[in-house]
């Protein structure tokens, strides 16, 4: 007997699902809710869910019953695939993991619980098996996906959580999500970025399965975007906390946000932000943070070889890259609740890790290039610097950047 199997559209956020039930003669489908929950039909995916669904289902033969989970062409409604969710159970489980378990736990076929381990040997996830006693995850390769945060966010945290093989920027991307209705708190992540973006029209050297490239949208409310000019620098303060949460390393905070260790650059900070022009609220924010986790120096273009440097450059020990990823998403999380008015303990921090700060400096912007001494961080993470005529000023973000006399620094 030829028997269709079952198949079904796992949506988050329960914004689509399309279902087949065993030998049925017609499809049924479900839409339920706004997607996202927010005011976006996004019939677009919706039909190329259902077309390719569709057009899957009724190519194929089968001869067996099975289950299998088709996703978009486009992939914001759906993150966590079936790999990533076996990949959950396994990491969850420090004993053997049954496959009937698995396939119980998921809602899959024994044959697609069995596929994915395949495939995740294949990723380079080290899977043992043992008959009447299941899987058992003994090492896992250093990979961003949802089922590698999971061991570190609530399964609920990773659904906002879209992670990629390689785009452009991160920033585009979680750009064009937002404009599309991306809800507040969607992240982007990327293994690598073919033209990763830094401040000033500069570019961010993003070599694959190295860093933290990651973007992350606030939609704060009736929030006025003279009130968050100093993000930036907020978001130095929270990725500095992050680093320190996962690996217990204190990272310098060169102003205005870039992060630093022994002197050199770790990480990039990159917001941007959309403003109402009637009344100059922030319509969203998308913040953007590329850290140097496991670069050599060969990992880094030749001409950034001089002043960037990675964690694993500065340790000696190989980290995880998801453990960062996730502790960088708990930051801009807290981050997100607190601006812009929990301030203080931003500014503490700053204050505390800055390395400007006491120096020399050069101001460099269109109209500028000065040496400076950097006296103080005020109140609104505003350089205060002393000119070469003894005059005081304060420089705010994006008036001018800042370089070392004697280095990066
Ligand atoms: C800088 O150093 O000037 C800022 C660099 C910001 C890089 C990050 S990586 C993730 C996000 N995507 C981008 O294209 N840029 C930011």
């Amino acid at each position: 007997m030829t028997v269709r199997p079952k198949l079904s559209l796992r949506a988050s956020n329960a914004s689509a699902a399309i279902s087949y039930m065993e030998h049925a003669q017609s499809l049924s489908i479900s839409h339920a809710g706004d997607c996202f929950g927010h005011k976006c039909p996004r019939n677009d995916i919706l039909s190329n869910v259902i077309a390719s669904g569709v057009a899957a289902w009724q190519s194929h033969t089968w001869n067996t019953h099975s289950h299998f989970t088709i996703f978009p062409a486009r992939d914001i409604i759906i993150n966590m695939n079936t790999k990533d969710s076996v990949i959950a159970v396994l990491k969850k489980s420090r004993d053997y993991v049954s496959g009937e378990k698995i396939s119980e736990t998921l809602g899959l076929s024994r044959m697609a619980v069995n596929s994915a381990v395949k495939s995740l040997r294949a990723d380079g996830y080290e899977i043992t098996s043992v008959t009447n006693r299941g899987y058992l995850l003994t090492r896992s390769p250093d990979i961003i996906n949802c089922g590698e945060l999971s061991a570190y966010l609530p399964s609920e945290r990773t659904e906002k959580v879209l992670c990629l093989e390689s785009v452009d920027s991160t920033n585009n991307r979680l750009r064009s999500l937002a404009l599309e209705g991306a809800p507040a708190g969607q992240i982007v992540i990327a293994e690598s970025q073919t033209a990763g973006r830094g401040r000033y029209g500069r570019s961010f050297a993003s070599p694959k399965g190295k860093g933290v490239y990651l973007s992350a949208l606030l939609r704060p409310q009736n929030v006025t975007a003279a009130s968050v000019m100093s993000a930036s620098a907020w978001v130095a303060a929270a990725i500095h906390n992050a680093v320190m949460n996962a690996f217990g390393v204190r990272t310098g905070i060169k102003w205005v946000n870039d992060l630093t260790l022994g002197s050199k650059k770790l990480c990039g900070i990159l917001t941007e932000m959309s403003i109402e022009s009637e009344n100059g609220h922030i319509q969203y924010m998308v913040i953007g943070a590329g850290v140097n986790v496991n670069e050599t120096a060969e990992d880094f273009p030749e001409e950034y070889r001089s002043v960037a440097t990675s964690l694993y450059m500065h340790t000696g020990v190989k980290l995880s890259r998801a453990k960062l990823a996730a502790e960088m998403i708990k930051s801009l999380d807290k981050l997100s609740e607190d601006i812009p008015f929990n301030k203080q303990p931003y500014l503490d921090i700053y204050r505390t890790y800055n390395v400007t700060a006491g120096k020399e400096v050069r101001l460099v912007s269109a109209n500028e290039n000065s040496v400076a001494y950097a006296k103080a961080i005020d109140d609104e993470f505003g350089l205060v610097v002393i000119d070469k005529d003894g005059n005081e000023k304060t420089v705010h973000s994006g008036e001018a950047s800042v370089r070392g006399l004697y280095g990066y620094v």
